[in-house]
This record gives structure tokens, C-alpha cells and sequence, in this order.
């Protein structure tokens, strides 16, 4: 086959998929066990038809110009603010991702941190490692209970909600903040739809799952965090720079929140200094989708959205759909 249009991949993906992306396209993909710097991703996709990225790559205009032939960006992630969606709007290019088959896996890293920061998991951890444990002890690392507590959903998509229907087996009440209610088809019948101030006023624990975007940049600023609880704790499974890492780590410092469960990072990979010196704190390495599961299908549904795109048929998920409409 000769006319398989070409495809370049940016970091190698499970073996499935590298050879699902074979059979169907002329596939060249980083040979290197790093991230590419926007010179060798250009480098490396020059003639493609379609990128297959991640969202450690920087797609931004300047890579999206040197590129003539492009013609799909497939990103491996539901997240896409790695991209200039403008600019790749204005050159009528589809920019692709894969929701949905990530939601159970980082819904679960959500609830593993949560658990984790509630009961003190790493610190008993490190306390048993060390030798320090000398038996059962009334007062050892006492954490504190979900049941009866109120757990704030900031961002009701996907993800959002499959946290919220495991909430409900650890008898929570759910309180959400999205611009617009669920409608009732795919509300969950016990989540409250609250503003933002009253969420965070009234959370017990408050988990982001919105998308990055410049409009929600350190939605989590001094002031919010100010606004939440005294002992309340704070779960970022979505993107670092939703919270202004500086004043989480100054309100975890004067005990204003109990903690925070964190996996993404404003400056991945750097984390915020005085994160690390925080027991309380919870670290994780931007795993909310890292199961052999959900890696799998991410890799499958890109590979399949953009060959979808260049056959002129049906991608599972474009983020900017108006470069459709303007070729039909
Ligand atoms: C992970 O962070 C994703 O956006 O898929
Ligand atoms: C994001 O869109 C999600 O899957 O919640």
C-alpha cells in the first residue's frame, strides 16, 4: 500500500498501538525515550499528513506554520491546551483528542488521592519504612473521615461525574460548579449544583476537573483558598496551572487547608519548591490516565481520529469542529 498517508508520533506508545498506527499509515515516531522540543517535532513531522502528540509537546503556531502538509493533529490526551487551537483553527486543521477512555483511570487516581491524603497513606508509609512504628497506638496518624462530608466538583464533565458516582459509596454529599447545570438526564441525583464561592465555602474536599485554559488560569489563587474551609483539602487530577502553587503551598504552611492531593504541576515537570517539605501533601507524576487500560484506548482513539479526518470520516472527539463546517 502506497497511498497510506503519513504519520508522525511524537513518543512511543504501547506496542498495540504502534502497530495499529503501522498498518494504517507511514509511521515515524521518536526514536528517543524523551520529549521532543518543538524544532525536532517539526523536524520529525515535516511532510506528515497527521501528528500524533502528547500533551508534554508544545504544538503552538510556530510549529503549526512549518508545517504546510498537516492536515490532522491528533492529540494522545483529553486535555489539548498544549495546542494553539487558533492556530490551528485558522489553518482549517482538526485538532483531535480522546476523551472518555481515560475517565474511569483518573477518576480512581482522584479517589486514591483523596483516600491518600485522608487517612495519611504516604506518610504511614515512610513512617513504617523508617522503623518508627513501635505497635497500635491511640493517637497514631489520625486522619479524618469521608462519610457525612461534602466533596466539591469543580467541573462537572466526564471525569467530574465518575467522581462523583464513586462519592456516593463513601455516603458524601456532592456539591458542583459548572457555568451551566447538568441537565437532569445526566445529573446524579444527590449533586447540588452550587456557585464557585459557595463550593469552596462549603467542600470538605475540593477536586478541579475542568479544563486548563487561560480564562481559569490560578482559579485557586490566595483568595479561593482563603474561602475554603479551615482543614479542607484540595485534589488537582486536571492541570497544574489551575492553582497558584505559591499560595497553596503558603496556606498549607499556616494550616489553613489539611492538604492537598496533587498530580499535575503548573511547570512539569518542576514542582513548586516547598511542595516536597509538606507531609500532608500527596505527589503524584501526572498518572491520572496511566493504566494499560486507558493507554491503550487513548492510543487507539487517536490514531483512529486522525486517519477518521484524512479518510473524510467520523473522529470520536474535535476540539475545533468549525474547521468542518467551513469545507462542507
Ligand atoms: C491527561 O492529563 C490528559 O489530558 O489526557
Ligand atoms: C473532560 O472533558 C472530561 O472528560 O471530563
Amino acid at each position: 500500500m502506497t497511498d497510506r498517508p503519513c504519520l508522525f508520533v511524537t513518543r512511543r506508545l504501547p506496542q498495540a498501538v504502534m502497530e495499529f498506527a503501522h498498518s494504517r499509515f507511514r509511521c515515524t515516531s521518536n526514536p528517543q525515550d524523551r520529549p521532543l522540543c518543538k524544532e525536532e517535532i517539526i523536524e520529525g513531522a515535516q511532510g506528515c499528513q497527521a501528528l500524533l502528540c502528547l500533551l508534554t509537546d508544545t504544538v503552538d503556531s510556530e510549529v503549526i506554520e512549518a508545517l504546510p502538509g498537516l492536515r490532522v493533529i491528533s492529540n494522545y490526551a483529553v486535555g489539548f491546551d498544549n495546542i494553539d487551537l487558533d492556530a490551528a483553527t485558522r489553518r482549517g486543521i482538526p485538532v483531535c483528542n480522546t476523551p472518555g477512555v481515560l475517565t474511569s483511570a483518573t477518576a480512581d487516581l482522584t479517589w486514591a488521592l483523596i483516600l491518600a491524603v485522608s487517612r495519611r497513606i504516604p506518610e504511614a508509609d515512610r513512617y513504617v519504612r523508617a522503623g518508627s512504628f513501635q505497635g497500635w497506638d491511640p493517637l497514631l496518624m489520625l486522619g479524618r473521615e469521608l462519610s457525612g462530608r461534602a466533596l466539591g466538583i469543580v467541573g462537572m464533565g466526564r471525569i467530574g461525574r465518575a467522581v462523583a458516582k464513586r462519592a456516593q459509596g463513601f455516603d458524601m454529599r456532592i456539591l458542583y460548579s459548572k457555568r451551566t447545570p447538568l441537565p437532569p438526564e445526566e445529573a446524579l441525583p444527590q449533586a447540588e449544583h452550587v456557585s464557585f464561592e459557595a463550593l469552596l465555602g462549603e467542600s470538605d474536599i475540593v477536586s478541579l476537573h475542568l479544563p486548563y485554559s487561560e480564562q481559569v488560569h490560578h482559579l485557586i489563587d490566595a483568595r479561593a483558598l482563603q474561602t475554603m474551609k479551615p482543614g479542607a483539602i484540595l485534589i488537582n487530577t486536571a492541570r497544574g496551572a489551575l492553582i497558584d502553587e505559591q499560595a497553596l503551598v503558603e496556606a498549607l504552611k499556616k494550616r489553613e487547608l489539611a492538604g492537598a492531593g496533587l498530580d499535575v504541576y503548573e511547570h512539569e515537570p518542576a514542582v513548586h519548591p516547598g511542595l516536597h517539605d509538606l507531609d500532608r501533601v500527596v505527589l503524584a507524576p501526572h498518572i491520572g490516565s496511566a493504566t494499560v487500560e486507558a493507554r491503550e484506548k487513548m492510543g487507539f482513539m487517536a490514531a483512529e481520529n486522525a486517519l477518521a479526518v484524512l479518510q473524510g470520516g467520523q473522529a470520536h472527539s474535535i476540539a475545533n469542529p468549525q474547521v468542518l463546517d467551513s469545507k462542507t
